[in-house]
This record gives structure tokens, sequence and C-alpha cells, in this order.
């Protein structure tokens, strides 16, 4: 029987190696993790992430031969492949602070392995790692281990998008395993393709050198938070000249050499993936001594953060130039609709900024605690103390938060949004009632209709 252990029960450790779990009932695979309190969540009702589909294949497949667990040597000990999918944040403070990832995580857990493994190991790359990263672990993997046991590393990004994980795990468009060019390297890459092979078409598992695997995923991540940026920086020029971004975005996704993906305009990308990584691009070219290509990259970082106070100014001149003390409805906190992932997500630099305007903020999101928005707006200074407790407001419902507000802000692109009785949303708020649509979700003619002010990413509302 093939022995996996996955360090690190993550957005990304968790859905992947329950999903290889799910489709390879003979393999066993533990998910291991320093959070006591995670494991205790993964092995209870109530799972640390949300994820369409998810609770299923962990209820299938927990105790089978899926086992979540705090070991983590027990689990490097008796594994044959390894998965390392630990977080790599960006690093806050000293060189490359603010571009580079912080590699300290990926580092403990190089070290751990290589200390407590008793037997050769396939050691595999999962979390987003900066270009060359395999080859720090393969130094401290053959500096730290038994000199009778071999380490093979390969590199296997992971693609999947969150509120879509399980689906995109199921039908990936691809999946690359990178490996260094020696005999035993391309042995390894066959192991873990025979993993997929349970249930990914064997043409679309992409043997490749490490190098490019490894810069694949920034790659792919770079070009796709370009294709937003791109949109948005047309739709400032549609707001301006009476286009409309919808019709833009269309006629141009309709060329089969652009495509319809990722051409929709919104407040700005957020999530774990898409800043950190280009920021990492950044820092290569930077390092490789590319300062044209780091400023090409940066760019697209900061037409985002443009997109988001172009908004934030916006909503307040709308309200005529202030919205001091005025009561401010902000539907969604996620970074995009089905997860309740916050990282990164656009509600944040908003509510930066309508705090500064001493506004009032009632937030509402199906998916996202109490206690997250907390640790969102307080623990990076967004709020202080003071500010939190006077001006932010948390919802159980849109209807509630909406109540009596001078504005509605759409953030995240939840379905329910869709689907509110804005008339009565109408009704209970103060005149004239705005409506912001940060996510081109709603029928705007309605809205119309009923009496609200509407403003829209990318178009004018006649
Ligand atoms: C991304 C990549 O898609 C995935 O392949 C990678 O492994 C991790 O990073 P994720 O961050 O989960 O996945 O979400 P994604 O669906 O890519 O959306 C990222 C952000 O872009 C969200 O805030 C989303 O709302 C925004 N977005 C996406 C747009 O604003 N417009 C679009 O057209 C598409
Ligand atoms: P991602 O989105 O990349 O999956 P997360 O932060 O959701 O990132 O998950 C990473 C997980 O890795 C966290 O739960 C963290 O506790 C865990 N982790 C970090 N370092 C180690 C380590 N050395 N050993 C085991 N788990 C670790």
């Amino acid at each position: 029987m093939v022995k996996i252990c996955c360090i690190g029960a993550g957005y990304v450790g968790g859905p992947t190696c329950a999903v290889i779990a799910y489709k390879c009932p003979e393999v066993k695979v533990t998910i291991v993790d320093i959070n006591q309190n995670r494991i205790d969540q993964w092995n209870s009702d109530i799972l640390p992430i949300y994820e369409p589909g998810l609770d299923e294949i962990v209820k299938a497949t927990r105790g089978r031969n899926l086992f979540f667990s705090t070991a983590v040597d027990e689990a490097i000990i008796e594994a044959d492949l390894i998965f390392v999918s630990v977080n790599t944040p960006t690093k806050k403070t000293g060189m490359g602070a603010g571009f580079a990832a912080d590699l300290a995580y990926i580092e403990a857990a190089t070290r751990r392995i290589a200390k407590v493994a008793t037997s050769s190991k396939i050691v595999i790359e999962k979390s987003t790692v900066p270009c060359r990263t395999a080859e720090s672990m393969r130094k401290i993997l053959d500096a730290n281990s038994r000199a009778d046991i071999n380490f093979q590393i390969l590199s296997n990004p992971e693609f999947l998008a969150e509120g879509t994980a399980i689906e995109d795990l199921f039908s990936p468009d691809r999946v690359l395993i990178g490996c260094l060019d020696t005999p035993e390297g391309h042995k390894a890459q066959q192991t873990l393709a025979d993993v997929y092979a349970h249930w990914v078409p064997r043409e679309r598992i992409i043997g490749m050198n490490l190098w490019s695997s490894e810069l694949s995923k920034l790659a792919a991540n770079a070009i796709l938070a370009q294709r937003i940026s791109s949109i948005n920086a047309l739709s400032a020029i549609c707001e301006a000249t009476g286009a409309d971004v919808d019709e833009v975005g269309f006629a141009c996704g309709l060329d089969s050499r652009i495509g319809p993906k990722f051409l929709k305009a919104s407040v700005g990308f957020g999530g774990s993936c898409f800043q950190k990584d280009i920021l990492n691009l950044v820092y290569l070219s930077e390092s490789l001594n590319l300062p044209e290509v780091a400023a090409y990259w940066q760019q697209v970082v900061i037409m985002n953060e443009y997109q988001k106070s172009r908004f934030a100014a916006r909503v307040v001149k709308k309200l005529f130039n202030t919205i001091t003390n005025k009561k401010i409805a902000v539907l969604g906190f996620a970074f995009k609709k089905n997860t309740g992932d916050t990282r990164e997500s656009a509600a944040i630099s908003l509510i930066k900024y309508f705090i500064q305007e001493n506004a009032n903020i009632h937030i509402y999101d199906p998916k996202v605690s109490v206690e997250q928005i907390e640790e969102d707006l307080i623990y990076p200074g967004i709020a202080t103390p003071e500010q939190y407790a006077k001006r932010i407001n948390i919802h159980q419902d849109a209807y509630s938060a909406a109540q009596d507000a001078d504005a509605v802000i759409i953030v995240t692109e939840w379905d329910e949004f869709k689907t509110l009785d804005y008339s009565r949303v109408y009704e209970n708020m103060n005149k004239p009632a705005f409506i912001f649509d940060g996510r081109l979700i709603l029928n705007h003619k309605e809205l119309k209709a009923i009496g609200f002010e509407v403003e829209v990413i990318g178009k004018v509302i006649q």
C-alpha cells in the first residue's frame, strides 16, 4: 500500500489530499499539521474551510484511508510520498519585505523530514514557492539526513481555485510534475503520475523540468491577474466614456485567441495567490537584475490597488463628498463567492478607506465569521479597537445590514445577493438610496426602476 503524508492541512493540502484519498482507496493518506485546533476541526463535523463538495469527500474517506493528525513525525516516517503544503506568506520584514515569500515554514517542514526520515522518500513541493526553492530543499535534506537514504524532490503546483476546488481537482486542465533530469528523478515523477492517473487522463499529466514547473505556477497566476487588471484598467475608461465594460469584455473574449475567462471587471482581485505570486515574480526579476521586467509585473498589482481606491473614491463622491457618520452596508467580505477565505479581500481595503472617512460600516457575508472579520480589521490595523467598536457592525443577513443605510455596496459576488428583494432593501434605506455594484452581478435597470441611484464598475447607468 502506497502511503502519502501531507504536511499542512490548509486550503491547498486539505482538499487536494482528501481528493487523492477519495480517488485512490488503496492509498493511505495522512494530513498533518502543527496546529491542533485545525486538526480537531478537520476531525469534526464542521471543517475548518468551506468548499462546495468537500464535506462529502471527507465524510466518505475519513477513517477509511484519510487521516488528520498532529503526529507529524510518525506520518513522515511511514510515508513514501510527502506533500509539502505549508503556508508561504509574503515576508513582512527584512530582506525582500513586501515582495519575497517567507520560506520559514517550508524550511522548518523540510528540516523535520530530514531529521526523522528512516527510509528514502519522494518529497513534493505543493505550496507555491519561488523558482528554485526545490534546490534549497534538496540541500537541506541532503545535509541533514542519514547517508543511506535518498530524497527525490518533485514540483507539483496546485492550480485549484477556491470555491471550485473539488471540481478543479476532479477534472484538472493539467497536472504538472517537475523533476530533476536524472533516472531517479524520472522514476519519482512516474510514481506520482501513477497516483493522479487513478482519475486524470494521462495526456493531462505533464512531466517537465523542476524549474519550469515552479515558474509555471507563478506565471499562470500572474497572467490571470494581468487579465483582470487589464479589464479593470479598461473599466475606468468605460466609466469616463459611456462604454460598457461587460460589452467590451464580451467582445474581446469572443476572439478565440483571447477567450472569455478572467475578463470580468471587478472592484479588484483578492485571494492568497495572485498578489503574492506577482510580488514574488517582481522580487525574482529584481534579484536577476531585470528591473524592467519587475516593473512590468508590478504594474498589475498597482492597477489592482488603484481599482480599489478608485471605487472607494467614487462612493465618497457620489454620497455628496462626505460619508462621515453615514451608514454603509458592505455585502460580502470573502475575496470571492463560495469561500469563507478573506485573504487579500477587496472588502478589507474598501473598509479601510471608509473608516478613514469616519463612516459606520455594516457588514454581512454568508460564510465569514465575526471572529475572522475582527482579526482581518483589527490585527493589521485597518481599524483601531476603538474604531472597530464604534464603527463596525456585523449582521446575520443582508436586509439587516442594509436597514437605514445610505449606500449598499456589493463587494463579493455571492449568488444570494442576486436574488435579494431589492424593493424591500430600498424601502428601509435612507433616501436617496445608493447601490454600488462592485461585481457587475445585479440587474441595474430594475434597481433604477425601484428608485435606487445605481453606480457600477465599468459602466454608466442612465
Ligand atoms: C487562483 C488561481 O485561479 C488558481 O489557479 C491558483 O491555484 C490560486 O489562485 P483563487 O485565488 O482561489 O485561485 O481564485 P480565482 O478564481 O482565481 O480569483 C481570484 C480573484 O480574482 C478573486 O478575487 C476573483 O473575484 C477575481 N476575479 C476573477 C475577477 O475580479 N475577475 C475575473 O474575471 C476573475
Ligand atoms: P494554503 O492556502 O497554502 O494551504 P494555509 O495557511 O491554509 O495555506 O495552510 C498551511 C498550513 O500549514 C497551516 O495550517 C499551518 O499550520 C501548517 N504548517 C505550517 N508549517 C508547518 C509545519 N512545519 N508542519 C506542519 N504543518 C505546518
